[in-house]
């Protein structure tokens, strides 16, 4: 039997096979996105609770609403914003699921969505599977700064969507406020609808602010933005997120969401809503830039090229012009086997493998595995 293809990528994503490869050789695994530290102890010990007392069966399809409360007065201490938690929030099994979601609730067949290519790997798919057509717009390396005017150019009667990450994966890049009132500009008289991807909202370094869409009242109102728990509580394995958009927005997220998922598992979001009440753990990002600051510095010892630290998220970029110029798909790969370090090539966050000869490095590991990974780079020296 023939079953239609519903998107264009093929094949398995190169974060798995990066990660195979990284077992196969005793790689130390700096590919894929997860941090190799522990979740804090009263975060599991509230899982346990959640379960033990009795929190097993379906939660509201929106989502508890002690969690959604939790995190409206999150917004409200962090970015002095006032949301609404019923109307508003909807939790949803990961950030990857909530932008499928908001894709899904404005794209018709036909309709054209813009990426900025380097770009997190399930937008494409997301776009195609909805019967749209991605248009895919370049990031302007080496600090991969958005260039607007090719931004105009791809903008079509057709395009419904746009959608972006900041703080960015793989790039580290972050959007400023004059970005954001720029792009308010460049959709001001147009239907387009922003997907704000803003999962590494809280890494952010260097006394740099994260603006969040939200934070931008024009633009917000035509925005779905995006974020991810387990980014920022070590535990992606739990694939809890949630969205904010506005309540129009909102009631077509949940008319999807209703009957995708329908609703989130109930003692993580148990869990998540108490810890987040009663968290006084070390704000994020000063744990994140003492890892980006020490992994920098170790890799000085290495011919790796850092053209810009990374501003925000847990992502490095590194050229390896002074290494060698092979392909970046061939250069990770040969890491790998040769060297005992796994990263991925930026090449593979471009739709038509754009190859800058520029690999990704995790940060968000323990000292002792950056230590030991740059202990195996420094050998290519
Ligand atoms: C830019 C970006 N968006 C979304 C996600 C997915 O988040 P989640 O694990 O919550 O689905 C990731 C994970 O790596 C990411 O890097």
């Amino acid at each position: 039997m023939n079953l239609p293809q519903k998107h264009s990528a093929t094949g398995t994503t190169i974060f798995t096979v990066m990660s195979a490869l990284a077992t196969q050789h005793n790689a130390i695994n700096l590919s894929q996105g997860f941090p190799d530290f522990p979740l804090d102890e009263q975060l599991a010990k509230l899982l346990h609770e959640a379960a033990h007392n009795g929190f097993n069966q379906y939660a509201p399809m929106p989502g508890l609403p002690l969690l959604r409360q939790a995190v409206a007065d999150n917004f409200k201490k962090r970015y002095n914003l006032d949301i609404n938690a019923d109307t508003e929030i909807t939790i949803t099994p990961g950030a990857t699921y909530g932008i499928y979601t908001a894709f899904t609730s404005v794209l018709q067949p036909g309709d054209e969505a813009i990426i900025l290519e380097p770009a997190y790997d399930s937008y494409i798919p997301n776009i195609e599977m909805n019967g749209a057509k991605a248009v895919p717009v370049s990031l302007v390396a080496p600090d991969f700064h958005v260039d607007w005017n090719t931004i105009k150019a791809a903008i079509t009667p057709k395009t419904k969507a746009l959608i972006l990450n900041t703080p960015h994966n793989p790039t580290g890049a972050v959007w400023t406020k004059q970005d954001w009132d720029t792009l308010a500009g460049i959709v001001r008289n147009t239907d387009i609808v922003i997907l704000s991807d803003e999962v590494y909202e809280q890494i952010i370094f260097d006394g740099q602010k994260h603006y969040s869409v939200l934070e931008h009242p024009e633009l917000r109102q035509r925005s779905f933005a995006l974020f991810s728990f387990g980014k920022v509580f070590h535990n992606t394995g739990w694939k809890i997120g949630y969205c904010i958009a506005p309540p129009d927005f909102t009631i077509a997220f949940r008319r999807i969401h209703q009957f995708l998922s329908f609703t989130v598992n109930t003692p993580g979001q148990y869990a998540l809503a108490h810890y987040i009440m009663n968290n006084s753990a070390e704000p994020l990002h000063s744990m994140m830039q003492k890892k980006r600051d020490y992994f920098l510095e170790l890799m000085k010892q290495t011919p790796f090229t850092i053209h810009k630290p990374a501003a925000g998220s847990y992502f490095q970029v590194a050229s390896y012009e002074r290494i060698n110029s092979m392909p970046d798909m061939e250069f990770a790969q040969w890491l790998t086997k040769e060297y005992g370090v796994a990263t991925i090539p930026v090449s593979a966050f471009y739709n038509n493998k754009k190859d800058d000869k520029l690999i990704r490095f995790c940060f968000a590991k323990k000292e002792d595995t950056l230590m030991e990974a740059v202990e195996r780079l420094r050998k290519l020296s």
